[in-house]
């Protein structure tokens, strides 16, 4: 399902990151947004999905606003998200933590095929994982719940490129089951794999776009450079 920001702004109290800020991300289309450390990727992320509140401007999924709801309501309509910090449970064993996306264990057994560090850590706490580790942890989750709009913040961060590119495929999977994709990301490899679109985010704002025939090494680089 399209998912549109309508001159959105919010951010922390009286200190707006975003200002009318808008986009949208078509069904089955994988939109990045590439930004250096402090641009606003992360609260973008938090203003759709709800963690923070809109200060303007409205959301929608489909044709439906999606403003008026909570975070777990947003959730519910169809929006999940792999927060870049506090994506898993600590104190949860790794198997639990797959269980709480709500997947059948075939399902579980699907994903931990992709990532078998996962499989080969399934009793363990994820507190007791690296920070890599949790991060393929968390991305599994997002992909085990069910939703037609998916909000990843930095997923490759502290990941292996192995484990990089097997969350490349499963993000295309996504792509062509129909999903909206927003990736906020640093890593250009990540990128030219898999956005159709690329937005560049600066302090203040969205600077640029770059369509599909655009997107290059040097082209993200310089989105990456501002
Ligand atoms: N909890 C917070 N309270 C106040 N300001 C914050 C908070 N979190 C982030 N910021 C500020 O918001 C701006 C954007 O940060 P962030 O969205 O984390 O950027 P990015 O994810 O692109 O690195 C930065 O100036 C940052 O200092
Ligand atoms: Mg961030």
């Amino acid at each position: 399902m399209t998912v549109q920001l309508d001159k959105i702004s919010g951010g922390y109290g009286d200190t707006l990151i975003h200002r009318e800020l808008s986009l949208s991300v078509a069904a089955g289309e994988v939109v990045a947004i590439v930004g250096r450390n402090g641009t606003g990727k992360t609260t973008l992320a938090r203003l759709i999905t709800g963690e923070l509140p809109l200060a303007g401007g409205v959301i929608r999924l489909g044709d439906r606003p999606i403003r008026p709801l909570a975070a777990w309501g947003r959730a519910r309509a169809g929006v999940v998200s792999m927060p870049q910090t506090g994506m898993v449970f600590d104190t949860l064993s790794v198997h639990e933590n797959l269980l709480l996306s709500g997947a059948t264990p075939a399902q579980i057994a699907a994903i931990t095929r992709h990532f078998p560090r996962l499989a080969e850590r399934m009793t363990q706490t994820a507190g007791s994982m690296s920070g890599g580790e949790r991060k393929i942890l968390g991305f599994a989750r997002a992909m085990l719940m069910p939703g037609t709009a998916l909000v990843l913040d930095e997923p490759s961060e502290g990941v292996q490129p192995e484990n990089i590119a097997r969350m490349q495929a499963l993000i295309d999977a996504k792509r062509q089951a129909g999903t909206a994709v927003l990736l906020l990301e640093q890593n250009i490899s990540m990128i030219l794999a898999v956005a159709d679109r690329v937005l560049a985010m600066d302090v203040g704002g969205l600077t640029f776009a770059l369509e599909k025939h655009q997107i290059n090494r040097e082209a993200v680089l310089s989105a990456l450079e501002i």
